[in-house]
């Protein structure tokens, strides 16, 4: 690897000499699919040895941040940037309509900014790029001298939830201006889980037959330790790694009683997009019964054979392992990449009492038409950043002022792939390609995949909370590198 180094604050234009990339020439190498492979240099783990592990649910409301070592590959470990000392980071469980108070302790050697994803949050708890907790051993509260600075807090900080939304599978994550790739790829990720009387009245499977499974890929050094190719401009396009991690651990096996399961799908990786499929499939196929987006329930089921999860996405899917026959294993697979995990299916177990409604939620019904447009056209510099509407990232210039209460209808188009996040508010797809939205454009969402030349258009109410929030790309290597916009509600 000789990539060229690229120092990201001078990238950002934030002091130093800017511009150190210009003149790359991206156009000409730029490959369609996102992200360059960077490969391990520790022996691969064998596929299906690790034991699937679940998250543990948050007791108390502190998450202290510190570095741990973690045993994710045999006869390793990894350190890693932790919430609490677990990757995943403990899964936070809210009820709606209860206010969550979540204390973040930095016991680490940088600054983080915690952001909850999907969660809708006032603005000085959203954790914005530049509001920085420091580490509790920093002695001042100036941070790298020449970056801009938000809300600064030292040592700690209460990010307080209203949780005034919907049943929903949310996560938290780093959000640190320029630097989300890295401290995401080191393991500062965890779920959020947000409970209501509506999801509860439903028959959905429940207690072991719930699994929220975070989906990430890394690559490792011969230590063990996580391998990221920091400022190496050859990385931009997004970091793919050789090893995919479910909750953690590789390509791992869960044994699973021949009945339904929830499945609580996030694709947490950096980069890399996956077309997932259970093989065999079950007799009949349409194995994979969606209940839920990124912003909770369906009105109904949809059923697909594949689902495509692009970074960020979420979905909630009811997976009856009663349809193979006991002793059947189960992979589920990337049909771009490979294995992801195994489900063998037992043949005992309790009964199943679980089942799918048709009608899932009341919904909300389409939005009301909104009062105008706006067009995001995200793309690439000739200097290689990424930019949306021509504009790489600044902190504090916003590129829409939204009114509160008021619905807009915003529309995104691009010439490569981005998977488009929206803090505050989840939307709805209204239009792909002027014509009808897609198969996994379904409910509420707070993230949407653009594919190269695609225009989308979703509908949006922004509401409760006047500030300002983020759109950017969940590439965190595009993030990092600019693909990020303030828009201010007011
Ligand atoms: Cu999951 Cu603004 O991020
Ligand atoms: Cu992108």
């Amino acid at each position: 690897m000789n990539g060229r180094k690229v120092n990201r604050r001078a990238v950002l234009g934030i002091g130093g000499a800017a511009l150190v990339a210009a003149g790359l020439g991206w156009s000409i190498f730029e490959p369609k699919r996102p992200g360059k492979l960077l490969r391990s240099r520790a022996p691969l783990p064998k596929p299906f040895e690790a034991r699937l592990v679940v998250p543990p649910v948050l007791q108390g409301d502190q998450i202290v941040q510190r570095e741990a070592e973690l045993r994710i590959l045999p006869g390793l470990t990894t350190r890693a940037w932790t919430y609490n000392g677990s990757f995943p980071g403990p899964t936070v469980v809210s009820r709606s309509g209860r206010p969550a108070a979540v204390t973040h302790r930095n016991q680490l050697s940088e600054a983080t900014v915690v952001h909850l994803h999907g969660g809708h949050t006032p603005a000085a708890a959203d954790g914005y790029p530049i509001d920085y907790l420091l580490p509790e051993t920093a002695t001042t509260m100036a941070h790298h001298g020449d970056m801009p600075m938000g809300d600064v807090a030292k040592g700690s900080r209460t990010y307080t939830y209203p949780m005034a939304q919907r049943a929903a599978t949310l996560w938290y994550h780093d959000h640190r201006m320029g630097f989300t790739g890295p401290a995401v790829y080191r393991g500062l990720a965890g779920f959020h889980l947000v409970r209501d009387d509506e999801e509860d009245a439903l028959p959905l499977p429940r207690g072991e037959r719930e699994l929220p499974l975070m989906i990430t890929d890394r690559a490792f050094e011969e230590d063990g330790s996580f391998r990221y190719p920091e400022g190496d401009d050859e990385y931009m396009n997004g970091v793919l790694g050789d090893v995919v991690l479910v909750n953690g651990l590789p390509w791992p096996v869960h044994e699973v009683d021949p009945a339904r399961y929830r499945l609580r799908l996030l694709n947490a990786s950096n980069a890399r997009r996956y077309r997932l499929e259970l093989d065999p499939q079950p007799p009949g196929g349409r194995a994979f019964v969606q209940i839920g987006s990124d912003g909770g329930l369906l009105e109904k089921p949809v059923r697909h054979d594949t689902l495509e999860v692009a970074p960020a996405e979420r979905f909630d899917v009811v997976v009856d392992f009663g349809r193979y026959r006991p002793g059947t294993r189960v992979r589920l697979v990337d049909r771009d990449g490979g294995d992801v995990m195994r489900f063998d299916v037992t043949g005992g177990g309790r009964g199943d009492d679980s089942g799918v409604p048709d009608r899932l939620s009341a919904g909300a019904g389409p939005l009301p038409p909104a009062v105008r447009t706006r067009t995001f056209r995200f793309n690439r510099a000739a200097n290689g950043m990424w930019r949306i509407n021509d504009l790489e990232y600044r902190p504090g210039r916003a590129l829409a002022r939204p009114r509160l209460g008021e619905v807009e209808r915003w529309r995104f188009v691009t010439d490569f792939h981005h998977p488009i996040h929206l803090h505050l508010n989840h939307f709805q797809v209204v239009s792909r390609n002027a014509a009808e939205p897609g198969p996994y454009d379904s409910g509420w969402k707070d993230t949407v995949d653009l594919r190269a030349s695609e225009a989308v258009e979703i509908a949006v109410r922004f509401t409760d909370y006047t500030g300002t929030f983020m759109l950017h790309c969940h590439n965190l290597e595009h993030e990092d590198m600019a693909m990020m916009a303030d828009f201010t509600v007011e």
